[in-house]
Parts: C-alpha cells; structure tokens; sequence
C-alpha cells in the first residue's frame, strides 16, 4: 500500500499571524503540500482555552484561512479546515486520555510553567489536557509529518507517546508521527531578541502596512555597538530576520559590511525593512482582497472538513473496532 507521506498541523485563531509564526509553522507547512498530502487546520478547539470571544473567534479563523491562502496554500492540493468541523477528534481524545497517565501531562512544559509561577490549580481542565487534544488531531489524520516551530516539539512527542499507549493496550491502530522544524526557522527572534511570541508581546505581524512595518524595524533591540565599530552578524537580532528574506548573495554582502565597520544598525534596518516589505507586499494585498470574500473562505474550508472529516471518521472506526464501541452512528 503506497501513499504519499502526510503533513499535518494547526494554528490557534488567536491573532493575527507573526513573522515567527509564518516562518516557524506557515512557511514550512505550505512548502510540504507539493511533496506531502497536507492536512492544515484552525485549532479553533484549542483556541477556547483562551479566548471568550465569539465574534473575535469567528473573525480570527477567517484571517488564519487567508493568510494560509494568502501565502500560496492551494485548496485543491491541500486539505485545509477547522478543527472543531470535525468533532471526532474529540472522541479520539478521550479514548487517548483514557490510557494516558496524569504523570505524562504533567511534565508539560506549559504545565510546569504554571506550576512555577504558583498558578497551577488555577489553568482549567481544558488548559491541562491541552496535549492530549492535539495528539488526537495528529493521529486521527494518520499524520506522518507534523511541521512546527520548535516550541511545539514536546506536544509532537507527546503524540507519539499517546499513539503507542493506545496500541500497546488494543493493537497497532494509530501512526505514530514525527515532528519536522526546520532548524533555520527553529525559533525567531523577536524585537526584543527574545522567542518572537503574542504573549511576549515583540511581534512583527505579516500583513502590516510598510509604513507601520518599518517603524517596528527600526525598533529592534541591538547591542550598544557604534557606526564606525565591526559588528557580528552571527548574534544580531536584524541580521537574523534579513537571513530570512535576503538572498544569498545579498546576506553574504551585509555579513560582509558589518564585519568591515562603519555600517550602522541603522542601515542595517533599512535594508531588512526593504526587504521585508518586497517579501510580505504581494501577499498582503491577496490576503486583503481574501478577507473582502469570506464565501470564497467558507467554501475552502467547507470542502476542508468534508475531506479531512472522511479521513478523520476511518481512523476513529478503526479504533473503536479494537476497543469494543459500536459503528460510528452515521
Ligand atoms: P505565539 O507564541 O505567538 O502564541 P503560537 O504558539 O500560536 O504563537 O504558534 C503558532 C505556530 O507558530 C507554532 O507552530 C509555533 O511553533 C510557531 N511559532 C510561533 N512563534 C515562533 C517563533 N518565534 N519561531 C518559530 N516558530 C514559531
Ligand atoms: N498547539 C499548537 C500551537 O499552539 C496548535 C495545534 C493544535 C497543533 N493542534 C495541533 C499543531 C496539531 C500541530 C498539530 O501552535
């Protein structure tokens, strides 16, 4: 029996898509569609152990589709949809959960930073069993292949440990996966140097204007090094995000320049803000003029679910076979 590997992974509808987000998880993710049978969700389910906002909820899933869109997803190859349009995943959920011990979630980083910070009686139900949600999204869908940014590793190989749990009680019925981070996009740095993240508030977001754009640019922390002084580019937070949209040969220039002197951070800024903008101007306006037909977005996603739900209904017939639960009801 062969079939193509599949890639699958989520992202949570919690605001609008940053530069770490599009070349940590976007990026990569879109670029296995031409290798892989992708399989690409809004983790809507998992945006709630947050979010209290209906219309937020509906109007960020929308702007997650377009951005997918925007940056060349195509919906006839890739399957793309919303987590929550196919509620098996969480029956499969609970079957994992019923063979998971509390010790497994509990060495969760985002657990263990609750615990630290003395809040974990505090997070909900829903917060703490967090990975075991999306360990039934990656094994419903048979994942081969899970794209993410290195954060995300640990919930991967939780996955795995859930998937061989469950086999090891009923039989070999779930794909165990791997996690793919491409190591040059591992973990993006922020304005502040810092992991670019929403809680950390450092982000760049993809689709801003060029103005707004490089205002933000211009704001990147860098060390007190003066214009005349050499400067590594090996440790510089502008020089780590040009890497990303630069050309060879015009990353080789700049590591050239700053090594010299008298090129400034400053310069330094304008060049990635040029660049930047080259890279992010194109899909920017196709995501505006996506976001203007949210049917044209319902539709993608509609025939989404239908595909990933036949696929998602297999596996969970598969499994409830082996446990002893009756044929899904139709
Ligand atoms: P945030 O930290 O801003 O809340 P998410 O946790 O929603 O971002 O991340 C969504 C996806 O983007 C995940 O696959 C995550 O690994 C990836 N990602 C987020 N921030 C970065 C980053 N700074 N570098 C690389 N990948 C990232
Ligand atoms: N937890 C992921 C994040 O915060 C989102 C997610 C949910 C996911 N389910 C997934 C990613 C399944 C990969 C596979 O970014």
């Amino acid at each position: 029996m062969n079939r193509r590997l599949r890639a699958l992974s989520g992202i949570k509808p919690t605001g609008t898509p940053h530069l770490g987000n599009y070349f940590g998880m976007v990026q990569p993710a879109i670029a296995l569609q031409d290798t892989h049978d992708a399989y690409y969700f809004v983790a809507d389910y998992h945006a709630l152990t947050t979010g209290r906002d209906a219309a937020l909820l509906r109007r960020t899933s929308l702007e997650i589709t377009a951005t997918f869109m925007a940056f060349g997803l195509d919906p006839a190859r890739a399957v793309f949809f919303r987590q929550s349009a196919v509620p098996e995943v969480m029956e499969l959920a609970w079957h994992l959960s019923c063979v998971t011990g509390l010790g497994l979630l509990m060495r969760a980083h985002a657990y263990k930073a609750a615990l630290d910070k003395g809040e974990a009686g505090a997070i909900s139900a829903g917060t703490f069993s967090y990975p075991v949600l999306m360990a039934a999204d990656i094994l419903l869908y048979d994942s081969d292949v899970v794209p993410v940014g290195k954060d995300q590793v640990q919930h991967v190989e939780m996955a795995q440990d859930m998937a061989g749990h469950l086999n090891a009680v009923y039989g070999e019925c779930l794909r165990r996966p791997e996690a793919s981070v491409a190591a040059e996009v591992a973990t993006i740095p922020g304005l502040d140097g810092q992991k670019m993240s929403k809680s950390y508030q450092n982000t760049i977001e993809v689709f801003l204007g060029p103005k707004p754009l490089r205002k933000l640019v211009r704001s990147i922390k860098t060390d007190g090094a003066a214009l005349e002084d050499p400067k590594d580019p090996t440790t510089d937070n502008v020089f780590a995000l040009y890497k990303l949209v630069a050309s060879q040969a015009e990353v080789d220039d700049m590591a050239a320049l700053y090594r010299a002197g008298g090129f400034g951070y400053g310069h330094a800024k304008e060049r990635l803000a040029d660049a930047l903008d080259a890279h992010l101007a194109a899909p920017r306006e196709r995501y505006h003029a996506l976001l203007a037909d949210p049917s044209t977005l319902e539709d993608v996603l509609a025939e989404g679910a239908r595909r990933a739900r036949a696929v998602g209904r297999e596996t969970l017939e598969r499994v409830r076979e082996r446990i002893g639960l009756p044929k899904l009801p139709a």
